[in-house]
């Protein structure tokens, strides 16, 4: 089946949503979003404690001191332009946000309400300050419902639970993509005049996560399929407080509210690490600080492997008014009441800060001299603009895909107003057609299920908060043999309907993708800077890796190039807390 929209938007989490919105106020353009899951179940939903704007509804704040905290906190590998623009525009998304009907927690005064997030700082590093707007702990649900609600007024048309297997890439020009039905299982192509990729991240390479099981890399293993780059995938972020053993986020706004992180011993171990800011230092250095705490034999639990999130201090109206969800979960899940007892977390896979590089205006790049792709843009977690340079600061993930989803919005419909359909070959869908044939025709003995669990278990082991030449070596090689034996999968479902164990082999081929780019490029990059933590070049080196790294597939091997960081007011410099 064939479709046609001047605009077409993979992906309907906030970036997405954000994206079609304002791609739809362009009056000459047609606009429909693909999305593998109802738009309201994208993983916007899980992000809960807030978007950072410099609004000073509580402390006077600057957007310069966002664009600092920025800077600083992605260890100097963001891109200053992208900083510059953001720092400045989320403070007018935010109230754009507000005035489309998002419920945003208030003040006495009724104002936005603002609280403190790892990071966020006051003239340029000297204390914390509330610059997290937040909805309770349901910010990136509320961000979610509001856009979505918004999109169908504004007469988006949504195809939903439709899985993206191919992109249509002709002549340096995008011309649509191939897509899956889970319901039907019909291939459909969608020839549109611009695209625009926001299908998220992928946490889901890792055993321990954050991520919904949705998220599992794509549309960034599409493209790369296709050729293009994968910008500095060796930046994965672990956020600090997941539950223990399950990975399900505790938001950082805990800490912000007060929260205080706690050893075996009960000591508040981050005033070892991070004087000045404590709890609330960047999610690199704490991540590592919980890590060097168990390693070291502070952990809590017969494994000893997880520390305390202790709120116990707090009053009972702040832990369940203004985080009620986490406080649901912590009973939920673990049978622990915040009010009384800490809460056992570790480290979860959250956040990637690379993906598919992009200019500020989500045009995608080919090449480390920036050209661009005609037609094709992306924003959100499947992007790099790059904001988060080598770690991403908490509430600038929300604050990114409004900013970053709204400008491809608008320039995707500026460019689709004046061009014309790009040519669609005939045999558009025969790759993915091929490849969907090929899983149900298998007579391999090999199980998608067992190959995905050994591929998260080694990636937690080998590509997670520490890494060394060893194991990411190790991981390599794992990755090799794991290729090999992924094209031996079967699947036994042989059904049309919501044949799910047939995505999850092809969702498998994506992050066996995503994990080889992040892997070679981490192995490849040798100093530590941000979340990528190499024991064996335990210090950052500017003089040889200030660079942005792309990793491109070619003939089945991973090629490496680097690309200059833009540099801009903030000059690199140690990074203390
Ligand atoms: O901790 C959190 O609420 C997560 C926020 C984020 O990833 O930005």
């Amino acid at each position: 089946m064939l479709h046609r929209y001047d605009v077409l938007v993979v992906g309907a989490g906030g970036s997405g949503l954000m994206s079609a919105l304002y791609a739809s106020k362009n009056k000459n353009v047609s606009v429909a979003v693909v999305s593998k899951l109802y738009p309201t179940r994208s993983h916007t939903g899980a992000a809960q404690g807030g978007v950072g704007a410099a609004l000073g509804n509580v402390q006077e704040d600057h957007w310069e001191w966002h664009m600092y905290d920025t800077v600083k906190g992605g260890d100097y590998l963001t891109d200053q332009d992208a900083a510059e623009v953001f720092a400045k525009d989320v403070i007018e998304a935010v109230y754009e946000l507000e005035h489309l009907g998002l419920p945003f927690s208030r003040l006495p005064s009724g104002k936005i309400a603002q609280r403190k997030f790892g990071g966020h700082t006051r003239e340029f590093g000297k204390a914390p300050v509330e610059r997290a707007c937040y909805a309770v702990d349901r910010t990136g649900h509320m961000i979610l419902q509001t856009l979505y609600q918004q999109s169908v007024k504004a007469g988006v048309t949504f195809f939903n639970e439709y899985q993206v297997l191919d992109l249509i890439l002709e002549d340096g020009r995008c011309a649509g993509i191939v897509a899956y039905e889970l319901a039907s299982g019909e291939l459909h192509v969608f020839q549109a005049k611009a695209v625009i990729l926001a299908s998220g991240g992928y946490g889901r390479v890792f055993r321990v996560t954050s991520n919904a099981l949705s998220l599992t890399g794509d549309l960034m293993s599409v493209a790369y399929r296709r050729g293009l780059p994968l910008e500095d995938m060796e930046f994965y972020q672990f956020h600090p407080t997941g539950i223990a053993k399950m990975g399900i986020l505790i938001t950082e706004g805990a800490r912000g509210e007060g929260g205080i992180l706690r050893n075996s011993e009960g000591e508040r171990f981050m005033e070892r690490y991070a004087p000045s800011i404590k709890d609330l230092a960047p999610r690199d250095m704490v991540s590592r600080a919980i890590y060097m705490e168990i390693r070291e034999g502070r952990g809590l639990g017969k494994d000893k492997d997880y520390i305390h999130l202790d709120l116990t201090h707090l009053p009972r109206e702040v832990i369940e008014g203004k985080l009620p969800d986490i406080t649901d979960f912590a009973r939920t899940y673990l049978g622990v009441d915040p009010v009384k007892e800490p809460i056992p977390t570790q480290p979860t896979a959250h956040y990637a800060m690379g993906g598919i590089p992009t200019t500020i205006d989500g045009q995608v790049i080919q090449d480390a001299q920036g050209r661009t792709v005609e037609g094709l843009y992306a924003a959100g977690e499947v992007a790099c603009v790059s904001l988060h340079g080598a770690n991403r600061l908490g509430t600038n993930s929300l604050g990114d895909l409004i900013v970053f989803g709204r400008r491809a919005g608008v320039a995707a419909a500026r460019y689709a107003a004046a061009a014309g359909f790009p040519e669609v070959p005939g045999d558009a869908a025969g790759a993915a057609q091929a490849e969907v044939d090929r899983l149900k025709a298998s007579k391999g003995s090999e199980s998608p299920a067992a190959i995905r669990k050994e591929l998260q278990a080694t990636m937690m082991d080998n590509v997670s908060v520490f890494r060394t030449e060893e194991t990411l070596s190790r991981e390599v090689e794992v990755l090799a043999e794991l290729r090999e034996r992924y094209q031996k999968v079967a699947v036994t479902d042989q059904g049309l309907r919501y044949n799910t164990e047939l995505m999850e082999a092809v969702e498998l081929g994506y992050l066996l993708d995503v994990a080889e780019a992040t892997t070679h490029s981490a192995l490849n990059r040798k100093e530590s800077r941000g979340a990528h933590a190499r024991e064996d070049y335990p210090e950052r080196d500017d003089a040889n890796w200030l660079k942005h790294s792309l990793a491109f597939s070619r003939g089945g091997k991973v090629e490496l190039c680097y690309k200059p960081v833009v540099l801009g007011r903030f000059e690199p410099k140690p990074r203390v807390y």
